[in-house]
Parts: C-alpha cells; sequence; structure tokens
C-alpha cells in the first residue's frame, strides 16, 4: 500500500493550483442524471472518488468522456468531462459501489425525480460519526416519495405523476440532504421551499448548474432556497469551483512550514472563516487576482480557540488541519467540533509526533509544543490524514504516513504540489 515519506523543516515557497472542489464535483456529476441531454463539466479534479462515482453513474446508464489534452496554458488544469444519461438503465445503486462513499447516496434524489423510483444502499464513507440518514428521508416523504428500508437498501419510489413541491423544514443544517431535496425538486411538480438549507459555496455552485439546465431556483446562497418545478432539464456546460478545503490546507501547510506560498485560484470569500483565524495566529493572508498568498516568516503562532459550524462558520473539513497547526503553538488552544461526534481520529496520531492534546466530549484541548519529532503515523479518514503530513512538514527528522488511500481520495498530486514548494516529501509505493 502506498505511503508519503516527508522530512520535515523546510520552508515552503512558490505556487500551489488549487484544484475544482471534490464536495461540488461529486453532487454535479449526479446531477447528470436529471438530464437525457449531455452536461459538460470543467475543472473536475483527477481524484480517487471522482472515479468511483463515474462507476456508479455508468451503472445506471450514464455515458462518460474524459477529454484529451487542451492547448492549455498548463498541465495541471482540471479535466473537462461530459455526462450524458440519455437513458436511466438502472435505479439501484448496489452496496459494493455506494459503501465507500456517502456521497454516492444522493443519486436517490435525482433518481427518483427523474425515474420516479430508486433502490440505494445504506451509505458508507469516512469513519467521522454516525452520519444518519434521516433528513434525506424526510425531505424525500415531504415530496411525496414512499420509502422502505429494505436489506440495507431504501427503496423509494414517487407518487403518480413524479414528486410534488412542498415546504421542507431541516432542523439542522445539512449539506447532502440540501443537494439531494434541491436536485429532487427541480423536477417535482409546483413549488419547492427548503427552510434552513446550507449555503456551503458547493451548495451555490451546484444550483447555478440546475439554473444553467433550465431549473428554476430562487435564494441561491441563502438560507432558503424555494424552487419551481418544470417538465425537465437540458444540457449545460458549467465549471467546478476551486476547493476551498484543499485551499485552507495549503494555507494551513504554509502556515506551520512557515515561508510564502501563493495558492492560484483560491478565492478568500468561501473560507472567510478559517483565514481570519489564521490571521489572528499571525499569519499574513493577502488576496491577489492569481490567489491567495499566505506568508509567515519566522514570528511564532498564537494560539486561538476555534468552533466548527456550518457555512460560512469555521468549516469541519478544515478542523484536523487546524488543529495540527495548534500543536506549535505559543499557548493553549480550544476545538469544539459541533458537526460530527467523532471526528478526532488524528488526536492519537499527531501525540505521536510529541503533541499535547487532550479530548474531552466535543473539545480537543492543544497545548503548543515547541518541537514535533518525526513518526510511523496512520491516517483514519480524509482530512486526518492530510493533518498528519502537516505535522510532518514542520517536525524534525522523518515522518512516514501510511495507508494514504483517504489522501488520494479528496487531494489532487499532494506530494508533487508540495514539493515543488521545496518540501522534502515523496511517495512510496
Ligand atoms: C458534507 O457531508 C461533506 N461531503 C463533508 O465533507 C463535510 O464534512 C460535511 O458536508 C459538513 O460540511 C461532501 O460534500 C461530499 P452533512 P454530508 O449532511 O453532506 C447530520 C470531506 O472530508 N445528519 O452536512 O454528509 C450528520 O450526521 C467530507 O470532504 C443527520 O443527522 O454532511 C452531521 O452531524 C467529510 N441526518 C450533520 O448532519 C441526515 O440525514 C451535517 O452533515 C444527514 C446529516
Amino acid at each position: 500500500m502506498d505511503r508519503i515519506r516527508l522530512i520535515g523543516g523546510n520552508q515552503l515557497r512558490g505556487e500551489i493550483p488549487i484544484s475544482g472542489a471534490k464536495n461540488a464535483a461529486l453532487p454535479l456529476m449526479i446531477a447528470s442524471l436529471l438530464t437525457k441531454e449531455p452536461l459538460i463539466l470543467e475543472n473536475v479534479p483527477r481524484l480517487a472518488d471522482v472515479k468511483q462515482l463515474e462507476r456508479i453513474l455508468e451503472n445506471h446508464g450514464v455515458d462518460i468522456a474524459a477529454h484529451g489534452r487542451r492547448a492549455a496554458p498548463s498541465h495541471i488544469d482540471g479535466q473537462r468531462m461530459t455526462f450524458q444519461a440519455a437513458e436511466i438503465v438502472d435505479t439501484t445503486a448496489p452496496y459494493e459501489l455506494v459503501s465507500t462513499m456517502r456521497a454516492s447516496f444522493w443519486v436517490i434524489g435525482p433518481l427518483l425525480a427523474r425515474a420516479h423510483e430508486a433502490r440505494v444502499s445504506l451509505p458508507g464513507g469516512c469513519a467521522i460519526g454516525t452520519r444518519p440518514v434521516d433528513l434525506f428521508l424526510y425531505g424525500l416523504k415531504e415530496l411525496g416519495a414512499e420509502i422502505d428500508i429494505d436489506e440495507g437498501y431504501v427503496v423509494a419510489r414517487a407518487p403518480k405523476g413524479g414528486l410534488r413541491g412542498a415546504r421542507i423544514s431541516f432542523p439542522k443544517v445539512t449539506v447532502g440532504a440540501t443537494h439531494v431535496i434541491m436536485m429532487a425538486a427541480t423536477l417535482a411538480r409546483g413549488t419547492t421551499v427548503i427552510e434552513n438549507a446550507a449555503m456551503e459555496p458547493e451548495i451555490t455552485n451546484v444550483a447555478e448548474c440546475l439554473v444553467a439546465m433550465g431549473a428554476r431556483i430562487d435564494g441561491i446562497g441563502t438560507r432558503t432556497l424555494t424552487i419551481e418545478g418544470v417538465d425537465e432539464l437540458h444540457g449545460a456546460t458549467h465549471e467546478v469551483l476551486p476547493d476551498r478545503i484543499e485551499t485552507g490546507t495549503y494555507a494551513m501547510a504554509a502556515a506551520m512550514a512557515g515561508g510564502n506560498v501563493l495558492l492560484r485560484n483560491a478565492r478568500a470569500e468561501h473560507l472567510q472563516a478559517a483565514l481570519d483565524v489564521l490571521g489572528q495566529s499571525g499569519v499574513h493572508v493577502s488576496q491577489e487576482d492569481a490567489g491567495l498568498r499566505i506568508q509567515r516568516n519566522g514570528n511564532g503562532l498564537q494560539a486561538v480557540h476555534i468552533e466548527t459550524q456550518p457555512f460560512p462558520g469555521f468549516p469541519t473539513d478544515l478542523q484536523a488541519q487546524f488543529m495540527a497547526l495548534m500543536t506549535m503553538s505559543d499557548g493553549v488552544s480550544q476545538i469544539r467540533e459541533t458537526i460530527f461526534e467523532n471526528r478526532y481520529m488524528h488526536v492519537a496520531e499527531l501525540a505521536r509526533f510529541g503533541a499535547d492534546i487532550k479530548v474531552e466530549g466535543q473539545v480537543a484541548t492543544v497545548v503548543g509544543v515547541p518541537e514535533l519529532k518525526g513518526a510511523q503515523v496512520m491516517a483514519t479518514d480524509l482530512r486526518a490524514s492530510v493533518s498528519l503530513v502537516i505535522a510532518g512538514l514542520a517536525a524534525r527528522g522523518e515522518t512516514m504516513v501510511n495507508r494514504i488511500y483517504h489522501l488520494d481520495r479528496g487531494f489532487e498530486r499532494l506530494e508533487d504540489k508540495l514539493s515543488r514548494c521545496g518540501a522534502e516529501i515523496e511517495r512510496v509505493v
């Protein structure tokens, strides 16, 4: 199994191109199920999760083409891909395909809306909490679907004539269920109102794509989405927005290692809460035309307290990386994880570098230490794995990150991007 080997201590200097966002690319690919015409997506990242979702969509009958090289300014540009679901040939998403990635469950929305039925295995994904699907089922039932759970599958049927618009008020903010209900409602009869909708930039990116496909959606970017159902959607061309979590991850890597890095294509407004926290810790952040510049020169890192929150708050997907950064702060940082109940799997691994972290319930207390020492560590989920890379960048000596398949699910050419900026990092196969 592949591993990542790195020697800490080098500052990062140069440019890191930010790829298209995984968490927008996945639902955008799923949106292709809503129309028989081709959906062309630009800036699709090359990731294991994208590949896995391609298999799932192909099983439903989607034809997928990745366009070849173009005379583009740089070889690092994302892929341009076409997805065409001329006919949905199978409305079952089987366990073997769905179990490794939670987002694949989201096909349930478009399948129900267009084919009026779906049989989708209950999802798997990163081990970061129980992650139930009750809010998806609540929303789909409000749209008129009949739902049974049968041998690990959710079996859903639309009423005669298809889904019908409804008022759906989520008791808590959920990204996945917002995507699914928004997609399903585009083809429902009448008006759907989603209250307490997630307003993550990826939701906005998907909503804009749906509008380009002919959907009628008001309130994009707010907590209330109003969707007027239409009879059918058509093809469109749409660009995946830059990955704000990848951006925040490299911002924290640069803060940890020190140096001066331009995160090309990154947009500050997608992660302002995290950038504010970096600023408070003493890191210099500035928006330039080409992207975000992150600088830290020699000065110590101030300890900052954070609490994870739905957008526009501090993202849970950057919590592990920020914790890695705080292990070397000049003080005591308190981190409260409010989104997932079990997202501290990285704590035991960070301790192997010599970090001082205690967890009590939702709160992790990180006492900064003057030095980390390289270690053998193991990645347990996507964002946890990259927090170990961040720790390794500043640790004395060699770090070996084992079991890195999680990293490949969500970070494109991580070792390449970091080594081009001066990090001593390589993949060992
Ligand atoms: C999305 O997951 C992201 N995944 C996650 O990123 C991210 O951590 C999460 O949103 C929060 O921002 C993708 O976009 C593919 P939720 P999702 O529904 O949609 C509870 C990564 O590393 N809940 O917003 O699964 C749930 O248990 C991944 O890229 C219910 O209780 O998250 C959690 O506590 C990891 N019932 C909270 O809501 C439900 O039916 C928020 O989850 C659904 C969710």
